[in-house]
């Protein structure tokens, strides 16, 4: 049994339990500057290859370096360049290259250290090198941290859209030190933050109702928050992951939101305008009023979600998001993606309430098409009203 690090006492330690591929989920403030302490007793070999873009690198590599060097951990820090585009073939071929040459066997293991690019780029090198090398995961966005670096989930991205190219490849640890998102542009975390709403939205009101009073603080600064919620998000994850790895049933669930929100992303040819948080942020809200439109989900509580995330300042309808025109036929298309990957079938997270979403297995196309064209024209209506 190793002594832990005093920061990692102070942490909780929450596990993801899938057999012996069961890990560790560490969360606590100032861990960067002990992870070598964390991470050694879980290192099956000699050498940690880092994964860091250059933004990620440049704010905290040097405290992470010192930290690996101070327990004697054998690593080196290879940096990428920030953004989707490394999320790709090349990227991937060029960062596989890279680690090649660095004469690395099968007892290396890779930490990826940064957001989601840096995650499901560097989970998937490590899938397919040497037919697959152990890696581990130090996240440092809000939303990697509450979502994309537990579970497994790794990939890259094609013409033929995001994440259709990955395995299904478990860390060894992740390691969330909460106080390295401080450091984030405030619309970044609000982002992430519609990722921490969505497990209250599935099957936690009470953590709805606490984020509706601590959201704001929690964005704003609030560490203690921060941290509570961080750890809420991760116990919730690791418990549906810890049930269904392969996403066959419940995984699913962690969707509440997002089929709408890719099709809103893919519109706006995932554009800098609109953040996947964000456009998780309509998808709730979508997801709800389609609920309360199929006589799920009592109608008021679609309203409610949307007064909280426009609290915090996230959009919460297609009206907020006025940087262009949307069409719903337009949206239904991408929509039609998964229709197809689901043979014919429309699948999609519903909601008896907050609290208690469930997945529905053929919602019919005109009901959501209803959805959307209210949501687009109330922005209309608003955009009218606005202009007499
Ligand atoms: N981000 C959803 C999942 O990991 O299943």
């Amino acid at each position: 049994m190793n002594e832990r690090s005093a920061a990692e006492a102070a942490s909780d330690i929450l596990r993801l339990e899938l057999g012996e591929r069961s890990y560790d989920i560490v969360v606590g403030r100032g861990l960067i500057d002990c992870a070598g302490e964390s991470i050694a007793p879980r290192l099956g070999g000699r050498r940690l290859l880092v994964v860091s873009d250059k933004t990620v690198a440049g704010f905290h590599g040097a405290r992470l370096e010192g930290a690996l060097s101070q327990a004697g951990i054998e690593h080196h820090m290879l940096v990428i360049p920030p953004g989707e585009d490394s999320k790709s073939f090349r990227g991937l071929e060029d960062l596989l290259c890279r680690l090649l040459d660095l004469n690395c066997d099968r007892t290396v293991t890779l930490a990826a250290f940064g957001g989601g690019v840096v995650g499901d780029l560097t989970g998937f090198a490590a899938s397919i090198l040497l037919r697959g090398v152990d890696f581990i995961q130090i996240p440092t966005t809000l939303l990697a941290q509450v979502d994309s670096s537990v579970g497994g989930k790794t990939g890259i991205n094609t013409r033929h859209g995001k994440n259709l190219i990955g395995s299904f490849h478990q860390p060894r640890l992740v390691l969330v030190d909460t106080d390295v998102t401080d450091s984030l542009p405030e619309r970044e975390r609000r982002a992430g933050y519609a990722e921490i709403v969505k497990y209250g939205l599935i099957d936690d009101a009470a953590f709805f109702e606490w984020l509706e009073q601590k959201g704001g603080a929690l964005i704003a600064g609030d560490a203690a928050a921060r941290r509570q919620a961080v750890v809420t998000s991760c116990r919730a994850k690791a418990r549906i992951v810890g049930a269904d790895e392969r996403e066959r049933g419940a995984r699913a669930l962690l969707n509440l939101g997002h089929t709408f929100a890719h099709a809103l992303e893919a519109e706006n040819a995932y554009g800098p305008e609109l953040l996947h948080g964000e456009a998780v942020a309509v998808g709730l809200v979508l997801a709800f009023t389609l609920s309360a439109r199929l006589g799920l989900s009592p109608p008021d509580e679609a309203a409610r979600i949307a007064r909280h995330l426009t609290g915090v300042g996230l959009p919460a309808s297609i009206a907020d998001l006025r940087f262009r025109s949307w069409s719903a036929e337009s949206l239904m298309n991408h929509l039609a993606f998964d229709k197809k990957a689901r043979e014919g079938k429309l699948r999609l997270v519903l909601a008896r309430g907050i609290g208690k979403a469930f997945i529905a297995e053929d919602v019919p196309p005109a009901e959501i098409t209803a959805t959307l064209e209210t949501a687009i024209a109330e922005g209309g209506a608003e955009a009218a009203e606005a202009a007499r």
